[in-house]
């Protein structure tokens, strides 16, 4: 790359850290499937294992392949240092582990993935740690929720399932203010559309799995943020207290997958906001939650925080679970499957497979309605995911009827 232009977000997703030239001119990076690493000496290993001197030992800790992984997707989300690691779970998990202790307090949305829910409410309450829920929809709840023992601001924008999207500007200036570490789940955005660090947060996590592995073939996590955090995280909460580091050969599936993140965004995006028209204007869908259509309510700060809208759709129909599911049996291309971000269109229940952490009260408190359908819409053409959903979809006549 040429050192005096600073290359643009596809060019660096493709090319950033790597050059063929080390490798014996291969084109694509070399996947370094090791577990441990040689030392020439005792001497060289004692200097490498005492951070004395640069180099990997053992790859829970760090492997090339990793590395170059890392060292992109910090690129990317304009950070310092990134981390790789065995899920999103484990992202999370080894972050959250490095930074809180007992009786710290983290303040968080109330719309959260199913199992980050879990984790917190179920895993991190049970070890002295307070979970606080405000609605990050509102900067005023944020600040009045904080308390003198909030360690961590957390949150997922768009959230999953239903789409609310948080301000991070304005939360991060909030928890700055009061030096507490603002950590965002970028994995619905991407760092295509969203980079949460330009605006002010500490770490990001993702879900690998999803967009930026795209393919749905492999299970990872990122978190990328400054180089003393993520130092901390891949010494302690990584190595130690999780141990879920990605394995080689997945994050080479992830180099791969990002070498197209930027197209395949641009398209996905294009795809659900067709998608999203279409649902809204027939007559069984009684809601549909898109951040790119003028009637969702934060329209203004989706157009103000993301350049496109993504690709993940919440709706409901008239009728509610069993409409929803009976359209849901009647998809003959969309796949019934949870997970999202992948080349297949996929559609899920929330209430009973991925938000199936809550109980339906905490649903009902937290803003997921039982009949919500969520779509991730794929790469398919898009006429054919249209031609899907209205064959699905209760006839417009017995709709409107
Ligand atoms: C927003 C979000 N964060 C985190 C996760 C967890 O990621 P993983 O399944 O890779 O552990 C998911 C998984 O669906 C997710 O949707």
């Amino acid at each position: 790359m040429d050192p005096n232009r600073p290359a643009g977000f596809a060019t660096r997703a493709i090319h950033l850290g790597y050059d063929p030239q080390d490798h014996e001119g291969a084109l694509t990076p070399p996947l370094h499937l090791t577990s441990t690493f040689a030392f020439e000496t005792a001497e060289a290993g004692a200097a490498i294992f005492a951070g004395e001197r640069p180099g990997h030992f053992y790859s829970r800790i760090s492997n090339p392949t990793l590395d170059l992984l890392e060292r992109r997707c910090a690129d990317l989300e304009g950070a310092e240092a990134g981390l790789a690691l065995a899920s999103g779970m484990g992202a999370i998990s080894s972050v959250l582990w490095t930074f809180l202790a007992p009786g710290d307090e983290i303040v968080t949305d109330k719309t959260l993935y199913g199992c980050t829910f879990a984790f917190m409410r179920h895993g991190l309450a049970k070890f002295g740690i307070t979970i606080t829920h405000a609605d990050m929809t509102d900067a005023a709840a944020v600040a009045q929720a904080m308390s003198d023992k909030t360690r961590i601001v957390y949150f997922e924008t768009p959230a999953n399932p239903n789409m609310r999207l948080v301000d991070i500007a304005a939360i991060s200036a909030i928890a700055r203010q009061r030096g507490v570490k603002v950590v965002v789940d970028n994995t619905y955005a991407t760092p295509v559309l969203t980079r949460p660090i330009e605006l002010g947060a500490d770490i990001v996590v993702h879900s690998a799995t999803k967009y930026m592995g795209g393919h749905g073939d492999l299970i990872g996590g990122i978190a990328v943020g400054r180089a003393e955090d993520m130092t901390q995280v891949r010494l302690f909460g990584m190595k130690d207290m999780t141990g879920a580091v990605m394995a080689p050969f997945n994050a080479m599936l992830v180099l791969r997958g990002l070498k197209t993140l930027k197209l395949r965004m641009e398209r996905h995006c294009a795809s659900a906001m067709e998608v999203a028209h279409m649902l809204e204007a027939h007559p069984a869908v009684s809601r549909v939650h898109y951040p790119g259509l003028e009637s969702f309510p934060q329209h203004a700060l989706a157009a103000r925080q993301m350049p496109g809208f993504g690709g993940m759709i919440a709706f409901e129909l008239e009728g509610g679970l069993a409409a929803g599911a009976a359209m849901m049996n009647r998809l003959r291309l969309i796949r019934r499957a949870v997970s999202l971000g992948d080349t297949e269109s996929l559609i899920q229940h929330p209430a009973s497979m991925t938000h199936s952490t809550y109980t339906p009260e905490e649903r009902a408190a937290h803003h997921i309605a039982e009949g919500l359908i969520r779509l991730s819409v794929g790469l398919e053409e898009v006429e054919d995911i249209l031609a899907d959903l209205e064959q699905a979809l209760p006839s417009r006549l017995s709709a409107a009827a």
